[in-house]
């Protein structure tokens, strides 16, 4: 079965999202956490933006041991030395560079020619390979690049010592197709591209950055970057926990194992939601408070004989300690009943079908009904019987 790295980047790219900025001390505790959900390679923030981000990177890459610990530079040497000074005690010192490649960028942001570019690319590698045993070079834009520009320029900082390869899709313009065929593409005419590894970086903004993560696996990604919760810069990066949980799933038909323990999903993205204050909406899939919630009555009758009906995911797999059963005016006898019963309730069938029907009056006025309102309900017959 093939391995797949998992990079995370919620304390960098994820910290980008407007509206969040984590302490040394909220960072740490992410870090720490991050490393028992099992992320191979943390991005723990960008050294040479700030004091703070000096610092929290820093302290991480001091702190935590079982997980690599990165931080993103420019290809500029003054950022790779900050990065180094911040990096230096890690386990495995390892350096995240990127440069923008598309015509785009390359044009309105560097004013840069291709050649040009191609220098910097080179120069910043081996400069960064002279501190750092580890460095991962990343063509921003790379989805929107000439694809052959894109090859003459992995294959010149392959040979500069570059050891990862990533290439995002930095405004989640690709849709899954595409964004495989640029890895196929890269893979079979890269030259050196063999030695290193590859990895994809996906962003949201077209709603399509975990089908596109899934889809450079299948195209021989290596490695895949995001974020807990898929927070990230405008409409974030592609959730991990959704495409951990989905290799996993549809191992049928991936094949592919990671380090991630599963069973830790939901401790991380609470712990991430409540430090970041973004709520994660309640439909979102994985974590999302509805993401095991049943509340139509034949939805509740299936999962009540047999969960597989309608339950892919067990909540037990991502550390949830259950499925909710929502009642409110779609839920049926059945799930009503049994609700009574683990109340205590042992009420005979007539009263059941009262209590019932007194639900459904109630359901009608509310969106979900709690439990003193079936409390009041229920002790209502059983007083009556
Ligand atoms: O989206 C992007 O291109 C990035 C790079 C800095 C890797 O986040
Ligand atoms: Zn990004």
């Amino acid at each position: 079965m093939r391995k797949i790295d998992i990079f995370d980047t919620t304390l960098r790219d994820g910290e980008q999202s407007a509206g969040i900025n984590l302490n040394t001390a909220e960072k740490l505790e992410i870090a720490k956490q991050l490393e028992r959900f099992g992320a191979n390679v943390i991005e723990a923030g960008f050294p040479a933006s700030s004091p703070g981000d000096f610092e929290a990177v820093q302290k991480i890459a001091n702190t935590v041991q079982n997980s690599i610990v990165t931080g993103l530079a420019r290809a500029v040497k003054t950022d790779i030395e900050t990065s180094w000074e911040a990096l230096k005690g890690g386990a495995e010192p390892h350096l995240h560079i990127f440069l923008a490649t598309s015509p785009i960028h390359m044009t309105y942001k560097l004013k840069k020619t291709p050649d040009q570019v191609v220098d910097i690319a080179v120069e910043s590698v081996k400069y960064a390979k002279k501190f750092f045993p580890l460095v991962q070079w990343s063509a921003e834009d790379a989805f929107r690049s000439d694809f052959d520009f894109l090859v003459r320029i992995v294959e010149q900082v392959i040979k500069a010592g570059a050891t990862t390869i990533n290439l995002p899709d930095t405004v989640g313009y690709a849709t899954p197709a595409e964004y495989g065929a640029m890895f196929k593409y890269l893979k079979e005419n890269a030259k050196g591209i063999e030695k290193v590894k590859l990895s994809a970086h996906c962003h949201d903004d077209l709603g399509m950055a975990v089908a596109n993560t899934l889809a450079a696996i299948e195209n021989g990604a290596d490695q895949v970057e995001g974020t807990i919760n898929g927070i990230g810069e405008r409409a974030g990066n592609a959730g991990l926990e959704e495409v951990a949980v989905a290799l996993h799933i549809r191992k049928d038909f991936y094949n592919i194992e990671t380090d991630v323990k599963l069973d830790e999903i939901k401790r991380i993205s609470q712990l991430v939601s409540q430090l970041t204050g973004m709520v994660v909406p309640a439909n979102k899939a994985v974590v999302g408070k509805n993401a095991f919630a049943h509340e139509s009555g034949i939805h509740q009758d299936g999962v009540l004989k047999e969960r597989s009906t309608y339950e892919i995911i067990t909540p037990e797999l991502i550390g949830e300690t259950s499925n909710r059963m929502v009642l409110g005016k779609h839920s049926g006898r059945h799930a009503f009943k049994d609700r009574a019963v683990s109340m205590g309730f042992h009420l005979s069938e007539e009263k059941i079908n009262d209590a019932f029907q007194a639900f459904k009056r109630l359901a009608d006025k509310k969106k979900e009904i709690s439990e003193e309102d079936l409390f009041v309900i229920l002790t209502d017959q059983q007083i009556q019987d």
